[in-house]
């Protein structure tokens, strides 16, 4: 009988599976990297785009280099970045977040003539291969200017949410557009031979999830939402046209909707633009229509953006969404360097074994469908 043998070899195969993750869990030291750092001077747009910083907050792993103003990817992976920078006044203000050398990923603009000055704040999530760089340009014209000065007014945060691990586990549907991790909620597994082996991959599967479950998504939109009396409320989600990391497929790019499938506490943020003379009003939803939090602009600045963050403990199941007032008057501005983007991670997820290993085989079964 060839079973006993295969069990033993199995019970080894998982036990090596076991050991290889522990040892690669984010928490290791190689698999760190963060960067918070700051600029204590103000700025202005020359040929010379890159912001630079002078003042180091934290650096995990020697990823940024503050005088280049670079951040050079060590660990494949998908990082979070947030930024804020100050406005000059009497100066525009353009400053994008970049990947490599013209890759722009977003933006945060500022256009007021005012003496006044305010801060603008843009995040997003991407997926880096090793030696990608992402820096921050600010506009060459010197009409445009960033201020900062000793209170530092102007701030760039980085860090590693997910490293790109576990690839060796599912070869088959290796993907490099897409964390493997997320692929494993779909699957399915056809070409598999025997039932009892496809059992055994989705069994290792919930044991790496239990272990490590990710989830995450961070999405741009290239266009403005221009609000319409429409005579009967609708609430449509703000939909997107960019996704920079879906890590899970738990977002829908073109519903603009977020389904929790693995119940825990999330961290969102989202950003958009004030269109000139028209007011900003974009919430962030859960499920039908209960508003968590939102941002609202009606001043009459001809061009800024607003942003808003939180975390929410979520269910299997729940939704959310960003929704712009779809009336007359209320708009959200957007282009091609994507004002408006919506990001969401798992932080921590929640610590109910048996719960999260039947939400996870409800999952798996429902995106098991074609
Ligand atoms: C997103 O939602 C739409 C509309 O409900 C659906 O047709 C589409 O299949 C979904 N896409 C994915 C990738 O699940």
């Amino acid at each position: 009988m060839i079973r006993p043998a295969m069990c033993i070899l199995i019970g080894l195969m998982c036990s090596v599976t076991c050991i290889w993750a522990f040892a690669h869990l984010p928490g290791d030291e190689e698999q760190r990297s963060a960067f918070s750092v700051a600029r204590t001077s103000s700025m202005e747009g020359g040929p010379k785009m890159v912001v630079t910083f002078d003042k180091e907050y934290v650096d995990i792993g020697g990823d940024f280099d503050p005088k280049a103003g670079t951040f050079r990817c060590r660990i494949p992976g998908a990082y979070y970045f947030s930024f804020t920078v100050g406005k000059f006044p009497r100066r525009d203000l353009s400053v994008m977040l970049m990947k490599n050398r013209n890759e722009v990923q977003a933006i945060v603009y500022d256009e007021n003539a005012g003496e006044e000055r305010n801060m603008q704040s843009q995040s997003a999530m991407l997926q880096l291969e090793f030696g990608d760089t992402v820096w921050l340009r600010l506009h060459g014209d010197p009409r445009y200017a960033i201020y900062s000065n000793t209170g530092h007014y102007t701030t760039f945060n980085g860090y590693l949410i997910y490293p790109d691990t576990y690839t060796f586990q599912d070869p088959k549907h290796e993907d490099p557009t897409v964390s493997v991790y997320g692929n494993q909620g779909n699957a399915k597994d056809p070409a598999t031979g025997g039932q009892e082996n496809r059992m055994d991959n989705v069994e290792k599967r919930e044991e790496n999830q239990e272990e490590n479950p990710r989830s995450a998504f961070s999405v741009g939109r290239t266009q403005s939402i221009i609000g319409v009396d429409q005579g009967f409320s609708e609430h449509r989600p703000i939909t997107f046209d960019t996704d920079f990391v879906n890590i899970g497929g738990d977002f829908n790019v073109t519903e603009g909707v977020f389904t929790c499938r693995i119940a825990g506490a999330y961290f969102f943020s989202f950003n958009a633009g004030k269109l000139p003379h028209k007011t900003l009003s974009v919430k962030l939803m859960k499920n039908h229509l209960e508003v968590q939090a939102m941002i609202y602009d009606d001043s009459d600045t001809e061009k800024a953006l607003q942003s808003q963050s939180l975390m929410l403990s979520l269910r299997y199941g729940d939704t959310v969404w960003l929704y712009s007032h779809q009336r007359d008057g209320f708009g959200a501005y957007s282009n091609h360097a994507k004002y408006i983007t919506f990001t969401g991670f798992l932080v921590y997820p929640e610590l109910q074994k048996p719960l999260i290993k039947n939400l996870q085989q409800n999952s798996q079964s429902q995106r098991r469908k074609p």
